[in-house]
């Protein structure tokens, strides 16, 4: 008899969290799936639209050239959505196994809505940037400002001079110093975690690869398979935010 998708689901955390335990450092690269449980929009479900807007209106340096405040406008209201959300059991779980970890955890996420952090993840690399942040374009200072509106032209607290999201755009290159602290602990990790991403935009993709090259175990958590998929070792196929926890239950 085949096993049903609950069973072999059970097989799969079983496998997963066998590797887990005899893991002595852990890595996870995360993405838009863990924050869909919350409310927090995916990107890859909508059309190529995102919000109604074109991508490339609203999130490369060109529309930003072309129309800052509808860039602007369009941070405001993603901004003013995660104001509104919390995070879910998925967030818990990955603090969950921080704990367990310690300094050899290491959360690497493409998510710009800051709720790793506010579930209480503490070494969290966000390489796209961060919705609650904003740079400034004539001093370069980056400052935190919460998720409070911001209008649609606003100035730098410190020089006056214009703000920009501090987000990773389309063509824009990842902050060197955060990148090379993803690779060096996805090519140090006994286990991989890639979590709610599509696993499609590069380099954050490349940290699977990275990881497998040093024969770290690949664990896939997806609603779905992904690109992914032909490179881990084992799929947790089902939402986050229920499989995550059942994983961390295992642990122990
Ligand atoms: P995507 O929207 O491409 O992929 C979301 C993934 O989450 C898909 O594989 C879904 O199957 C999965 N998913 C959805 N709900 C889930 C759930 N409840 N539990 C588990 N998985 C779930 O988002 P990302 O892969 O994060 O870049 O996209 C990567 C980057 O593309 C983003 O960081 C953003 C975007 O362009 C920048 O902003 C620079």
């Amino acid at each position: 008899m085949p096993l049903t998708p609950q069973e072999e689901l059970e097989v799969a955390l079983e496998r997963a969290a066998k590797w887990l335990r005899g893991s002595k450092s852990v890595c996870v690269l995360s993405g838009a799936g863990v924050s869909a449980e919350s409310g927090v929009p995916t990107f890859r479900a909508s059309d190529g639209l995102w919000e109604g807007h074109r991508i490339e209106d609203v999130a490369s340096p060109d529309g930003w050239e072309r129309d800052p405040a509808l860039v602007w406008n369009f941070y405001n209201a993603r901004r003013a959505n995660v104001a509104t959300v919390k995070p879910n059991p998925g967030h818990a779980a990955l603090v969950g196994m921080e704990k367990r970890w310690g300094d050899r955890f290491t959360l690497v996420t493409q998510n710009v809505d800051g709720l790793h952090r506010e579930a209480g993840s503490k070494n969290v690399l966000e390489i796209h940037g961060s919705l609650r942040h904003t740079r400034c374009l004539g001093c370069g200072a980056v400052t935190n400002r919460g998720l409070e509106p911001l209008g649609d032209a606003p100035k730098c607290p410190q020089c006056h001079g214009r703000l920009r999201p501090h987000i990773v755009w389309f063509g824009e290159g990842l902050d060197d110093d955060i990148w090379m602290a993803a690779m060096q602990a996805a090519d140090e990790c006994d286990a991989l975690l890639v979590v709610g991403t599509s696993a499609v935009v590069y380099p954050a993709a490349s940290l699977v690869p990275i990881a497998r090259r040093k024969g770290a175990t690949v664990i896939e958590v997806n609603l779905t398979r992904t690109e992914a998929s032909a490179q881990a070792d084992v799929g947790l196929y089902g939402p986050s935010g229920v499989t995550l926890p059942k994983l961390v239950e295992r642990l122990s």
